[in-house]
């Protein structure tokens, strides 16, 4: 298993790519099922989780090619059970919910199970399309779900914590084919939303409103092939951003959309990090003198959950107490024990962390354990004095395309060791 060993205390500075969003690909992905008709989708990172939804589509029949940050698929045909095993391994899999049902009016899916960042229901995205009229049962761990023809509706799709992101795209994904009008309320406003529903307009999808709370599809008969562009990754761009910051660096992320990134542009910017925009470029430079603030994550267009652990790894730094509060999963607090690790004074009061920020961060040998954690830990080792080891990195490589050697590119000693 690889592991990461990062040499700490070196500011980073220079100009970084920013790659195409996984949050969007991957539904993207999955809408490619609506049609049978070649799509050519482009900027997509070369993640594990892109691989894994490949592997997921060719299982339902589909033919993918990836090949150089662009993905064709053409699904001619299509079953509509997906292989157990494989989906139940990546939560994002659910998405192809909604377009197996729109296209081949029947969809077994395995049932994804929590993961260390909470128990992630699915209760949202079964209401919405039996809200279309499909009927659903869950059986021996697959989703059955079945309509001899999907009929719009108006779907109220809140939930206890907000909108639900991917149970958005499995709606409008199942609607795109129903017969008539269905209405979104509450609907996710994600830029990934949007990127998806800007794909599915090109495929010959009728969709008005997507950014916005309630979106408007108006059914089609068919879908045709299309070409598409993802959007850049904003939280990658954010966790780069950070990295600058934290390690008291200056660089330029180019291929950034910052309108994408106002929520964490402003928390950036209280904390002291100083940032100019142009067009597609930020640069960001390291505070002089870093504040504390205080932070509680939202949906969209809120501070977003995904960037959580990373702006703790730079509030251990300001002098000062930092509240986090995360109002999106219950308990994604998981890189907290390991920055203590690291020296940070952390401590957890229900859905909030108290952060005593600027004391002395030292390298150690800590773990992994999602994704966004796995930055944080990353962004720490970069800051802390001396030599820290990180485990289980393959978390890493779910989301972050080629993360060490675009740090080491700025000046970060950073190397991949295989630990086995
Ligand atoms: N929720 C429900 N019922 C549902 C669905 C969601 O109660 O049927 C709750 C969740 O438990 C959570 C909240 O609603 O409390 C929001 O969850 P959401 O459904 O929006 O999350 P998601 O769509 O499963 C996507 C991203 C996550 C990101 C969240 C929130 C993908 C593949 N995943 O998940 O990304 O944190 O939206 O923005 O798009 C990551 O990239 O590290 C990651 C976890």
């Amino acid at each position: 298993m690889d592991s990461l060993e990062i040499k700490g205390g070196v500011p980073l500075h220079g100009d970084v790519q920013i790659s195409g969003a996984k949050n969007a690909v991957l539904p993207i992905m999955a809408a490619t099922l609506l049609t049978p008709e070649k799509c050519v989708i482009h900027n997509v990172p070369n993640l594990s989780d892109v691989s894994f939804m490949a592997r997921i589509l060719e299982s339902l029949g589909a033919r993918v090619r990836l090949k150089g940050g662009t993905v064709t698929v053409e699904a001619t045909r299509v079953k509509p059970v997906g292989n157990y095993d494989l989906i139940r391994k990546m939560r994002g899999s659910i998405c192809i919910l909604g377009p197996l049902l729109g296209r081949q009016h029947e969809a077994r899916v395995s049932l994804p199970g929590g993961c260390v960042i909470g128990p992630r229901p699915i209760d949202l995205h079964l209401k919405g399309v039996r809200r279309l009229g499909a009927k659903v049962s869950i059986e021996e761990g697959y989703v059955c779900a079945q309509a001899r023809r999907l009929k719009g509706a108006d779907v109220f799709l809140g939930g206890r914590s907000g909108p639900t992101v991917l149970g958005t795209a499995n709606l409008m994904m199942a609607a795109v084919l129903a017969d008539g009008v269905t209405t979104i309320q509450s609907a996710a406003c994600e830029p990934e939303v949007v990127d998806l529903a800007d794909f599915l307009i090109k495929m010959g999808a009728r969709i008005e409103g997507a950014g916005s709370p309630s979106v408007t599809i108006r059914g089609v008969k068919t879908l045709h092939g299309a070409e598409h562009e993802v959007i850049p990754d904003r939280i990658e761009a954010a966790t780069f951003a950070i990295a600058a910051a934290a390690t008291g660096g200056e660089i330029t992320l180019h291929g950034v959309r910052p309108d994408h990134l106002h929520a964490v542009i402003d928390k950036l910017e209280e904390t002291g990090v100083r940032i100019t925009q142009k067009s597609l470029t930020l640069k960001v430079a390291a505070a002089k003198k870093l504040r504390p603030v205080d932070v509680t994550t939202q949906p969209y267009a809120g501070f977003p959950t995904d960037v959580q652990a990373q702006l703790m790894s730079l509030l251990i730094l300001a002098p000062g107490i930092s509240i986090i509060t995360e109002r999106i999963f219950e308990s994604r607090f998981m890189h907290v024990s390991e920055l203590t690790r690291l020296g940070a004074d952390i401590s957890i009061e229900g859905p909030s962390a108290i952060i005593k920020g600027g004391q002395p961060l030292s390298g150690a040998p800590i773990m992994a354990s999602d994704l966004r954690a796995s930055a944080a830990l990353v962004l720490a080792g970069l800051s802390a004095k001396g030599k820290t080891l990180i485990n289980r990195i393959y978390h890493l490589d779910r989301g972050y395309e080629n993360i060490d050697a675009k740090l080491r590119k700025l000046g970060a000693r950073i190397r991949r060791r295989n630990t086995e």
